[in-house]
């Protein structure tokens, strides 16, 4: 009883605490872990073997801060020469969210 009460709990917190994370950029979070780090790695810096058979670049503070959120999702929706776009699987939203991240995740 005590423990199925606390399970409740917990559920209620979930849901009630999803909307109030995304608002502050967990969403963009799991977005780009999702869609992103598998080529760009952790905070911007791709796997080394990747980064030099794809020719993807370390993202430092000079690089990320240089770009602005719209250009950052430009490349999302229509992606580059070895990077496919994300138009049709990612939504503006979730794009938006995830340039946000990307321009807050290298300090
Ligand atoms: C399959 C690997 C792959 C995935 C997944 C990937 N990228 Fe890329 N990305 C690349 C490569 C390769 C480049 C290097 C430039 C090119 O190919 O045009 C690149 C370049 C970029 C650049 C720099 C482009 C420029 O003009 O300076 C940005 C910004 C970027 N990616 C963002 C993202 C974001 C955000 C995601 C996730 C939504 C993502 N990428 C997912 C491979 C990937």
């Amino acid at each position: 009883m005590k423990a199925s009460l606390i399970l409740m709990g917990l559920a209620a917190a979930l849901t009630l605490g999803a909307p109030r994370l995304a608002a502050q950029g967990a969403d963009g979070k799991a977005a780009y872990d999702k869609n992103c780090k598998s080529c760009h790695g952790v905070k911007g810096t791709p796997p080394a073997a990747l980064a030099k058979q794809l020719k993807i670049v370390k993202w430092d503070a000079a690089y990320i801060s240089a770009r602005s959120e719209d250009s950052l999702v430009a490349v999302m929706k229509h992606g580059g020469k070895n990077m496919k776009g994300f138009d049709g699987k990612m939504t503006p939203v979730e794009m938006a969210a995830v340039a946000k991240y990307v321009k807050g995740m290298v300090k």
